[in-house]
């Protein structure tokens, strides 16, 4: 492949679909990946269209089976590296399978998929083939997520008691669905979502930053899920309390009805020995509470070691992530640069035969989805009767 830009193709992202877009700017932020081709829309006729009218060019697909069926005979220099699947979850597995199968790594977007069957055969798939794949799980890629884990990963707060992992928004508080509104419609139908609304949308995002800064695991959980608003199939509003893999506990909580939240993300970890907050609107800073002192603010690019908390040395890659001098602010677009720049490390590592990571330490990965869609699962059937607690599955035996 030599240095040449990534090749990137997309499934979905015509017709005024929301997450491709910021995506395909994360893509081209570092010269080192483009978009190349697309399969934008599910009716032929208007994929083409609108990979014609694509802001830049792009082979233009009727479909996902066509672009990957026409992978095959491209010249090297033209075949994709990886495939970027940005269509609501229930045209996540197909396209991911196909890609796999056709020798294409694939970028998936969260959850991974709708249920545990179709999430074991992607693990499964993903392993047999030995093909990188990664999962969307956008605020992983913040600086300072990856500097939270470091501080909850190495022992600084001492050991988890409690943790609080919420994501809130207000965007569901009435029936947006009927007004056909394109992102609202598809998430409140079971069919095309899986079966959490707010959950499997928004929190598992919650979950996900969890396990990332922690690295624990829910080992059973008491679920409710609610729907608050008249006439809606889908939990618009989800709390889950958690048993953690150390002994600990965690609520994990979504809401979509929370009229004035917009896109509240937010981690408070407390430990023994101290207390990590994070909120991912205001993503540029954590605080570190220790008893009996002033809070902490760290600032990105304003981190230095051994100042009587952090040691003296800090992790050269945590230290070394390309980033730009504090106070001009990183956000969302940064993040999802942060993950396709570490996806593609990966990618390339991959095509040229040598080892790779994808191990989660730098996005999440299809074992990660697993979990997500094994939480989803898990609080569907404790909420059913009535947030009684319910064991988290073990990961299949045959997938270890
Ligand atoms: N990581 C994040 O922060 C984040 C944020 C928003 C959405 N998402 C996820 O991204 C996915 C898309 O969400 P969205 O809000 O952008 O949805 P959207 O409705 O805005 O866009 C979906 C796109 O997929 C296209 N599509 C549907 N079926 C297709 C098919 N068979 N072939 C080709 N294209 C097809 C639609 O035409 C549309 O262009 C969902 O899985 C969602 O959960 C993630």
């Amino acid at each position: 492949m030599s240095n040449r830009p990534l090749n990137v193709g997309l499934v979905g992202g015509g017709k005024g679909a929301f997450i491709v877009h910021p995506h395909q700017r994360a893509i081209h932020f570092d010269g080192t990946r483009r978009v190349v081709a697309g399969a934008l829309f599910p009716d032929p006729k208007i994929a083409l269209e609108e990979a014609a009218n694509w802001p830049y060019p792009i082979r233009g697909y009727g479909s996902y089976d066509a672009m990957i069926a026409a992978n095959k005979t491209l010249p090297a220099d033209q075949k994709l590296d990886y495939l970027l699947i940005v269509t609501p979850n229930f045209v996540h597995f197909d396209p991911a399978m196909k890609a796999m199968k056709a020798g294409i790594a694939v970028f998936c977007e969260k959850p991974l998929c709708l249920n545990l069957k179709e999430a074991n055969t992607l693990v499964k798939t993903a392993r047999q083939l030995h093909i990188p794949f990664g999962v969307a799980h956008t605020y992983l890629g913040h600086w300072t997520s990856r500097f939270a884990r470091f501080i909850v990963r190495s022992g600084l707060l001492g050991d988890v008691r409690w943790v609080d992992s919420y994501y809130l928004q207000g965007w569901l508080a009435t029936k947006l669905e009927a007004t056909g509104q394109q992102q609202a419609a598809w998430r409140v139908d079971p069919k095309r979502a899986g079966g959490s609304g707010c959950g499997g949308d928004i929190g598992t995002h919650a979950l996900m930053q969890l396990r990332y800064v922690t690295g624990l695991n829910v080992t059973a959980l008491s679920a409710q899920m609610d729907r608050f608003v008249a006439g809606r199939q889908l939990d618009d509003h989800f709390t889950v309390y958690c048993q953690l893999s150390n002994g600990g506990k965690a609520l994990v909580r979504a809401s979509q009805i929370c009229i004035g939240s917009k896109n509240d993300l937010g981690l408070v970890v407390a430990g023994t020995q101290g207390t990590l907050t994070w909120r991912q609107e205001e993503p540029e800073r954590l605080t570190i509470c220790l008893p009996n002192q002033p809070d902490r603010v760290y600032w990105r690019g304003a981190v230095t070691g051994g100042d009587g908390f952090l040691p003296k040395e800090l992790p050269a890659d945590l230290m070394a992530e390309p980033t730009i001098p504090a106070g001009h602010p990183e956000g969302f677009h940064d993040a999802f640069a942060r993950l396709h720049r570490c996806f593609e490390a990966d990618v390339r590592k991959w095509s040229a035969g040598e080892k790779f990571n994808c191990d989660g330490s730098q996005y999440a990965n299809v074992q990660d989805g697993w979990a997500g869609i094994a939480f989803i699962e898990t609080s569907v059937k404790s909420a059913a009767s009535n947030g009684r607690w319910t064991q988290f599955p073990q990961f299949p035996k045959t997938l270890e």
